[in-house]
């Protein structure tokens, strides 16, 4: 393609033009600095391409997400946990005895350092579990310091992390009941150890309700990676500095925290659940959203680059009715959730703006449905995205374009001073 050119102060600079495997194409202005003396000013970096990726691909018009080339629907209610993980971590479907070894090597990796273990016992009851997983895992480098530069470390700290990532989370749920912690078994997938830790008690083996085992493995896939979000990007912007992969994606996950993004779901149900003691008039809540200057937002609806619909969202509300059904749970908040859905997609200012249903609409829900405590949504989250956030260290640090992240900016406070 034929370079961009850019006319300044009377003065005419061309740029390279680069096009990506899926026809995106990117100016790249590397050199306008340099060139120019100017720099771009594009907050929430809406039209700033940071990296190149191998992978996901995204599509927000078209309603497209594929992880290494494979359509979401291909993959979500196909794989389970593991295989989807191994497919985003290291860019192929492991063959059986990569995906044996890759199995077994997850569920050894997957009992916390016993010292680490007593953390648990110091953290407040009111603690939020999303606090914890971020504190748990920013510590594991202490208590495994390998260096980071060579490969099988780095394979060693990344099973690591997948694997005790749902141990530290299901820790986190039984600190909070006070109830005693189980150990994972290697008979046992990623998802079903995740639902033995989380429900099950030493007094007696847990049957681990296959539903609940698919549906979860379902979610986990449709959220485990989505490009450069804001703690995707969190996590390559720690790791630009040569942090290591426990500190770069315990930033993932305090990013993920926030409500205008993993915390999302968390508050949709809070949001459904206000509705619900309001009488149900959801109505009331989509005027607000509606109303000039008013700063609440319907949780759950929107997306910066889905504009069309959130494909995640679409499959994910299918799997809500089958699992409300075969579960015979007769939420409430899924009635007022589905009447929410059907205003919204009918109204001219959502409608206007581009504002669908996106994937923590539903989640929330299914979440509920599998028992699962509201202040462990986004904890969920973290664990369906850490393969992801783990791609991308990897990938950025073999990519040879990338430098140590550093943004500039435009100065708007006073001119020089003097006391
Ligand atoms: N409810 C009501 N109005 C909304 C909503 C919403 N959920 N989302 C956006 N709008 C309106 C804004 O008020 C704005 O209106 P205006 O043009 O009249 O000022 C317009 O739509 C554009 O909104 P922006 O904030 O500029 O859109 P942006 O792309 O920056 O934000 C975001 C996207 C953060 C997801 C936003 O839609 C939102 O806050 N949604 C609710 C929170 C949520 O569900 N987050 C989960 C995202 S998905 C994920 O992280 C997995």
């Amino acid at each position: 393609m034929r370079p961009a050119k850019l006319i300044l102060g009377g003065k005419e600079y061309e740029f390279p033009v680069i096009v990506g495997t899926e026809d995106e194409v990117a100016i790249d202005i590397r050199k306008l600095r340099d060139m120019t003396g100017a720099i771009t000013y594009d907050p929430g970096y809406v039209n700033t391409g940071s990296c190149k990726s191998d992978i996901t691909f995204i599509d927000g018009e078209k309603g497209i997400l594929r992880y290494r080339g494979y359509p979401i629907e291909e993959l979500a209610g196909k794989l389970i946990y593991s295989a989807a993980a191994y497919l985003v971590i290291y860019g192929h479907l492991p063959d059986k005895e990569e995906f044996k070894d890759w199995r077994r090597d997850l569920t050894m990796n997957s009992f916390l350092h016993e010292h680490l273990r007593k953390f648990f016992d110091h953290y407040p009851i009111t603690a939020h579990p999303m606090n914890i997983l971020a504190s748990m895992i920013a510590s594991m480098s202490s208590f495994y310091p390998e260096e980071i530069d060579d490969p099988n470390d780095i394979d060693r700290h990344i099973k690591r992390i997948v694997g005790q990532v749902k141990t530290i989370a299901a820790y986190s749920y039984k600190q909070f009941i006070g109830k005693p912690c189980i150990y994972p078994r290697s008979d046992h997938s990623w998802s079903a150890n995740f639902l033995r830790m989380m429900f099950g008690t030493p007094a007696e083996e847990y049957q681990v309700p296959k539903i609940m085992e698919e549906a979860l493995d379902l979610i986990l896939i449709l959220h485990m990676d989505h490009e450069q979000n804001c703690s995707t990007s969190t996590v390559r912007m720690v790791g630009s500095s040569q942090s290591d992969l426990y500190a770069s994606v315990a930033s993932g996950i305090n990013a993920l925290w926030g409500r205008l993004h993993g915390g999302a779901n968390e508050a949709v149900l809070n949001m459904l659940q206000r509705i619900h003691k309001d009488g149900g008039n959801y109505k009331k809540y989509v005027d607000m959203a509606k109303e000039k200057g008013s700063r609440f937002r319907l949780m759950g609806f929107g997306h910066r680059v889905y504009k069309n619909f959130d494909p995640r969202a679409k499959i994910l509300k299918d799997t809500v009715t089958r699992l409300l059904a075969d579960l015979g749970n007769n939420d409430p908040l899924l009635e007022i959730a589905m009447g929410l859905e059907e205003v919204v997609l009918k109204d001219e200012f959502f409608i206007e703006r581009k504002l669908y249903p996106n994937v923590d609409f539903y989640s929330g829900i299914a979440y509920r449905a599998m028992g699962i405590p509201t202040d462990m949504f986004t904890v969920l989250f973290a664990m369906g995205r850490m393969p992801g956030w783990i791609a991308h260290w990897l990938e950025m640090r073999t990519d040879r374009d990338q430098r140590i992240h550093r943004p500039r900016q435009l100065y708007t406070g006073p001119n020089l001073q003097h006391l």
